[in-house]
């Protein structure tokens, strides 16, 4: 499909205009980024288990009622996506201790929490994407009230799907993090899971083993990302026929 001009470019997916009006085509990159950006590298193959992981994801979600952006696969890197005026927050929605949760209240990583916990980040770049409450989001009106509760219920219907879909495949969704739209069906405004799900925005554990299958595995230099992302994949059959093979080399007669 033609891509239309490139409209936006962010650490791992560019955006171009989609072939009809409302519609975007997101195509996804190699390159890996953490800590703000402050680490940086480009994995091969990242962009295609991405790709292939959030299709997956985003195409269960539609079909169990819970909006998203996703309309379909275009190939191994894009996606065609509706148009959606992003909320300018990241919600995460966490159900174990890890990461800034854990070093923020000293909890152990891994423990229980005793219910899911929403919070909301602050999308800037330039601030580190700050954690903020309720009462600044409505304040300085990223999002109303009704946003909000509308947020927190469509997240956590996510926790229940991506949980419930990865406990299938012996991983545990420690966290996650969405990104939310606004659309318009004629004068009719609804909120949609936009952006991506896949191992760069949520922390994946094998069940059995503890062993990091997501993004912390660069983040911490744990192994090879490809190789984690590429269990992802294959443990949900949905591995890209022409990704890179990670497996142990084979002496050839
Ligand atoms: O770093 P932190 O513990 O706050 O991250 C919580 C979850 O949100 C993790 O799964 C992380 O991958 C995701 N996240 C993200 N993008 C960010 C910040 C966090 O995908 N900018």
């Amino acid at each position: 499909m033609a891509r239309g001009k490139k409209l936006y470019e962010g650490k791992a997916k560019v955006l171009y205009q989609g072939p009809e009006p409302g519609t975007l085509i997101q195509y996804f990159k190699d390159d890996a980024t953490a800590f703000n950006a402050e680490k940086k590298d480009v994995i091969e193959g990242k962009g295609v288990l991405n790709n292939r992981l959030s299709e997956y994801f985003m195409t269960g979600l539609n079909a169990v009622g819970v909006p998203t952006h996703f309309i379909r696969a275009l190939n191994m890197r894009e996606q065609l996506v509706r148009q959606a005026e992003i909320i300018p927050l990241e919600v995460i929605v966490r159900n174990y201790a890890a990461g800034t949760l854990a070093k923020r209240l000293g909890l152990e990583e891994g423990v229980a929490l005793p219910r899911p916990i929403i919070e909301f980040c602050y999308k800037d770049d330039s601030l580190g994407d700050p954690l903020v409450a309720e009462e600044h989001i409505i304040a300085f009106g990223w999002a109303s009230q009704q946003d909000l509760d509308d947020m927190v219920a469509l997240a956590l219907r996510v926790n229940d799907f991506l949980s419930g879909v990865m406990y299938g495949v012996g991983i545990r969704v420690a966290d996650f993090k969405i990104e939310i739209g606004r659309v318009w069906d004629n004068d009719f405004q609804r909120l949609i899971v936009a952006d991506e799900i896949s191992p760069d925005s949520c922390r994946l554990w094998d069940i059995k083993t503890g062993e990091k299958l997501d993004k912390d595995v660069f983040r911490r230099d744990l192994g090879s990302l490809t190789e984690a992302y590429t269990e992802v994949a294959r443990r949900l059959g949905v591995l890209p026929t022409n990704a890179p093979q990670m497996g142990k080399p084979t002496l050839v007669n």
